[in-house]
């Protein structure tokens, strides 16, 4: 135990240190969202699994869990979606490509992508919300006879805080594949439908008992989504959801992101509805 102790701890600082990577590319994808390709500085094999997330270090600013956004087959980068909304968020999209970030993790429970395996895919998405989903996009095009049909139900702001335009549009092209977008608040260019995310559930060809939903987005489109996915048949285990709060640790020991009797870096961020339901219901968690 004696000398166990200082070995536990040097695992817990190195479990802790960020490790250095470097910006290879931003991508403006809006006006205040940036897609960041993000290389080791070290041979590192980079690996996660979709719904994961890591502890991003703008240095001398501060440090912010953001869920991967790319692909879980490429193993020499990582790839984050940030939205800019306050010091660090914002000091991370105005990174130029070779500027330095410090990466943690990954971290975080995962998509059901294996559960999922033979059934339907069912992705309901708001806004930023999308970018920890696009993984399990990725994952099920790659692996399309392991998956029954894609369909993908996002909703944003306006036209213009839609994600990934031309991958929507090649995505929707993909066979077994349905694409659905909606927005809040259309624009003269915009010819889609005009609405919230629920409203284009009557369009989505869904079969619920041989489904598995992943829902990730602001919380109270969440608890409609929820509501939509349930009137339409699915049992409350075959939905999962993506919690946000805010993190310092990202591993469990610090406290800061709890929920109850769960730790939201830890137990979640990805959570089967069931597990959750209580919890959900009470507002002032
Ligand atoms: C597991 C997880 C995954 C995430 N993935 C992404 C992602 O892929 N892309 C992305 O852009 N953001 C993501 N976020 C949210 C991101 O971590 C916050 O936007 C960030 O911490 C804000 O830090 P800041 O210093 O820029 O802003 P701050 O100055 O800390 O806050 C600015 C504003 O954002 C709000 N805010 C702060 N933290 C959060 C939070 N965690 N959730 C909601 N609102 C918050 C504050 O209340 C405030 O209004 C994720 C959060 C979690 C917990
Ligand atoms: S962020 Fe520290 S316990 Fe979750």
């Amino acid at each position: 135990m004696a000398t166990l102790a200082p070995q536990l701890e040097t695992a817990v600082q190195d479990f802790m240190v960020p490790r250095p990577y470097r910006v290879q590319r931003v991508g403006k994808e809006t006006a205040d969202t940036f897609t960041l390709t993000l290389a080791p500085e070290s041979d590192e094999h980079t690996t996660f699994t979709p719904g994961q997330f890591s502890m991003l270090w703008a240095f001398g600013v501060g440090e912010v869990p953001i869920s991967i956004s790319g692909d879980p087959a490429v193993h020499d980068r990582l790839t984050y979606t940030i939205r800019s909304v306050g010091a660090t968020t914002q000091a991370l999209v105005t990174r130029r490509a070779g500027a330095e970030i410090g990466v943690r993790g990954p971290y975080g429970a995962a998509w059901p992508i294996e559960a999922a395996r033979g059934r339907d895919v069912v992705i309901v998405a708001g806004g930023i919300g999308l970018a920890p989903l696009r993984p399990v996009i990725y994952h099920v095009l790659a692996h399309r006879k392991d998956y029954g049909r894609l369909v993908l139900l996002y909703g944003s702001r306006s036209p213009r805080d839609l994600l990934y335009r031309k991958e929507l549009a090649s995505w929707a092209r993909q066979p077994d594949t349905q694409v659905l977008e909606t927005v809040d608040h259309g624009n003269l260019a915009w010819h889609g439908h005009v609405g919230v995310v629920t409203t284009i559930f009557k369009y989505a060809r869904l079969e619920p008992e041989r489904s598995t939903a992943m829902v990730c987005g602001p919380e109270i489109m969440m608890r409609f989504a929820i509501r939509e996915l349930r009137a339409s048949g699915f049992a409350r285990e075959d939905i999962h959801l993506s919690m946000e709060r805010n993190m310092r640790c990202g591993t469990g020991f610090c406290g800061h992101c709890q929920w109850g009797p769960l730790f939201i870096c830890k137990d979640g961020p990805v959570f089967r509805y069931d597990r959750i339901r209580p919890l959900m219901d009470r507002h002032e968690l």
